[in-house]
């Protein structure tokens, strides 16, 4: 598995994207050397993976995914108004918010140059999934920056928009191995959900690592979602289970205009670790990760390959970045 990932990194090291205006090119390169986990191409292989041995041959097309995912965090970042990102300023800090979105733009339109370099025969199923993962993490995305400004969010509609802008490109990542596989739309709908499965559980350690995580390694500021007042299944559990005087303070904290931030951050981890958020979001991401083990054991693949998949699904339920 280190040596997928290798190939992979020597690629995206290897990729052209242009050179003038400088500021146009320069923070793709720029995000794109930060390095990152690898996550989605690397998904890409292991759905490959799933039906065949030789990686070699998708290394290409397996980084349209991640050129997208850059291209959506160079956004997202204006967004949250994220000043770090892998440990490293984030583009719109480093030149301006101008610069994040027209580079941005540009790769998105590289990602689909990127999907070209796949065989012609799996084109129309890639661009037409690609498509409509690409409008749903859209969908998520503002639903996301909606909730930033609704006082009740339920579980269920938190599911749903980590679902749209995160989920579904996992699940079409480790689908789109599998179109490069020659899986069929059986097959193909089955890989999905194990990705999307995954993909929930995913972000909801993302979440956690938001409030719990170690700066340093996890390479962005921490607690800015509490800061933002962002509906995290930290935020929605915490408000669920609060008595009268948490659920006061929650209310004050998250009305607040003028306000410290590391104050607000403590004083909000403080009401989850009263109330045990920490182990409960755990648990769920665990059982979203138990749903996709379950229906990876019931795919018809190679053994090699659904042990490389596990191991990696492992690997990020433990992550600390
Ligand atoms: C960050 O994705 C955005 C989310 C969907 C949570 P990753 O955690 O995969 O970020 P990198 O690519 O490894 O930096
Ligand atoms: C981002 O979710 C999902 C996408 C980029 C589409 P977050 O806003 O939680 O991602 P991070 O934490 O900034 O990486
Ligand atoms: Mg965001
Ligand atoms: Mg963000
Ligand atoms: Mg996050």
């Amino acid at each position: 598995m280190k040596n997928l990932l290798t190939a992979l990194e020597e690629e995206i090291a290897a990729l052209e994207f242009g050179s003038n205006p400088p500021n146009l090119y320069d923070p793709i390169r720029y995000i794109l050397s930060l390095g990152g986990k690898r996550l989605r191409p690397m998904l890409v292989l292991l759905g490959y993976g799933l039906k065949k041995e030789d990686h070699e041959k998708v290394l290409l097309p397996a980084l349209a995914v991640e050129i997208f995912h850059n291209f959506t965090l160079m956004h997202d970042d204006i967004m949250d108004e994220a000043p770090i990102r892998r440990g490293q300023p984030t583009v719109h800090e480093k030149w301006n918010n101008t610069v994040a979105i027209l580079s941005g733009d540009t790769m998105m339109v590289k990602a689909y140059d990127q999907l070209l370099t796949g065989p012609n025969e799996s084109l129309p199923a890639a661009v037409q999934k690609f498509n409509k993962c690409a409008v749903e993490v859209c969908e998520g995305q503002q639903l996301d920056m909606n909730f930033e400004e609704l006082e009740t969010v339920t579980e269920d509609q938190y599911i749903e928009m980590i679902r749209l802008k995160t989920a579904v490109l996992l699940g079409f990542s480790l689908e789109y191995g599998g179109i490069l596989a020659g899986m069929s739309v059986e097959e193909l709908a089955q890989v999905n959900s194990i990705g999307e499965k995954a993909g929930i559980g995913f972000q909801l350690m993302d979440d956690l690592l938001d409030v719990y995580g170690d700066k340093a390694k996890f390479g962005k500021q921490v607690g800015g979602d509490i800061v933002s007042n962002k509906k995290t299944y930290l935020l929605i559990k915490a408000l669920e289970l609060a008595n009268k005087s948490q659920r006061e303070e929650l209310d004050k904290w998250l009305a607040a205009t003028d306000f410290n931030n590391d104050e607000k951050v403590e004083a909000v981890k403080a009401i989850y670790e009263e109330l045990g958020i920490f182990e409960l979001t755990q648990k769920k991401m665990n059982a979203y990760y138990d749903e996709a083990f379950k229906s990876l054991e019931e795919l018809d693949a190679r053994t090699e390959g659904k042990a490389q998949l596990i191991a990696f699904f492992e690997k990020l339920m433990k992550r600390e970045r």
